[in-house]
């Protein structure tokens, strides 16, 4: 059965990201596995009066199982509706994201079953390669009236299954032929981020006064450079997350063991949503505040067995830390 996403209430990301270009801010993509997840999200989003974008990994489709997410984006529309009507807020427009598609076929299913948004990820074919796929599912996908993100570049770490020990930043002389090629809506670019929560190892970084790690500051030079290229067009930031050193103290104080996290500091995100950067993803983050969450609960009661008194706390952490980046990073509260 196939379902268009404007039957499930959702929308695309034309008007949003036409709407955050010209207000400089970005619109918030966070990537959700599981009901409270959806919920945090989705309450932060209200409360906050931000749009906001909901992202499936192909490892989330897997995990969670494709129809049930699909159900889920439905059951998150109407909960939107009735959550900003009993706070008073105004409702939000909600996107359905696949991150980070890697073939034709994947796209395809999830246009078929409700997404109103995909990546198609051909940054680790060759140019030419890429130019060929991501136009192959643009042409499938607009088709649909669903927007399409491609990329070029590589970010160092982990992108989905695929890991790139090294990153090479994007050539700003390619993005012209490959955003006209492809017919692409946006363009998830290479300028020093990363995924996971050790973006950089401790060489990579200097060191304050007070010693702690300073990481090396994005390449703006290239995101200025590429914006002169194609002006007013869409860009996407993955790899986005701050890994708030606060989260990464309780989980280690609470028997964790994260080394050398480190991520992008939020004053980087700040600077860059005000720019042609119309979309950042993050996930650790919020995977670092459930984290500390949960385990701050166990440490405290080991007799507790009720998911319900551990996930509640961790569906808390996450929605406030996520009002937090709708207000003072991403800067797409008050724009619903
Ligand atoms: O880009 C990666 C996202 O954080 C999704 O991660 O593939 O583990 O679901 P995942
Ligand atoms: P983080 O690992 O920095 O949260 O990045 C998430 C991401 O880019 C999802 O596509
Ligand atoms: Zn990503």
């Amino acid at each position: 059965m196939t379902v268009s996403y404007k039957e499930l209430g959702l929308v695309n990301t034309k008007d949003m990201f036409k709407k955050a270009f010209e207000g400089q801010y970005a619109i918030p993509a966070y990537n959700f596995n599981n009901m409270e997840q959806l919920q945090a999200i989705v309450m932060a989003s209200v409360e906050s009066e931000s749009p906001v974008i909901l992202q499936v990994s192909k490892g989330a489709r897997a995990y969670a199982n494709e129809t049930l997410l699909r159900y889920m984006a439905m059951g998150a529309v109407e909960m939107a509706k009735e959550y900003a009507k009993q706070l008073n807020k105004k409702v939000p427009p909600i996107a359905l994201h696949l991150d980070h598609g890697d073939t034709f076929e994947t796209a395809k299913s999830c246009i078929d079953a409700g997404f109103s948004s995909v990546m198609i990820d051909g940054s680790h074919h060759s140019f030419e390669d890429n130019i060929a796929l991501t136009k192959k599912v643009v042409e499938y996908a607009h088709a649909h009236d669903v927007t399409v993100e491609g990329e070029l570049g590589v970010l160092a770490g982990v992108e989905d299954e695929v890991v790139a020990e090294h990153s090479s930043y994007t050539k700003p002389e390619e993005v012209i032929e490959f955003v006209e090629r492809t017919g692409v809506d946006s363009l998830a670019i290479s300028i020093g981020t990363s995924h996971g929560a050790n973006k950089f190892t401790p060489a990579q970084c200097t060191r304050n006064e007070e010693g702690i790690l300073v990481p090396p500051p994005l390449k703006f030079d290239i995101l200025e450079e590429i914006e002169k290229q194609i002006p007013g067009f869409p860009i996407v930031l993955h790899g986005s997350s701050s890994v708030p050193q606060d989260k990464v103290a309780i989980i280690n104080a609470n028997g964790g063991k994260l080394k050398d996290a480190i991520g992008i500091p939020e004053d980087q995100l700040r600077k860059a949503s005000k720019s042609a950067v119309c979309k950042i993803n993050i996930d650790s983050d919020g995977r670092l505040a459930m984290t500390a969450a949960i385990r701050e609960v166990f440490a405290k009661n080991p007799a507790e067995f009720d998911p319900r008194k551990y996930l509640g706390p961790a569906r808390e952490a996450l929605k406030e830390q996520y009002i937090a980046k709708n207000k003072n990073v991403l800067g797409s509260a008050g724009k619903a």
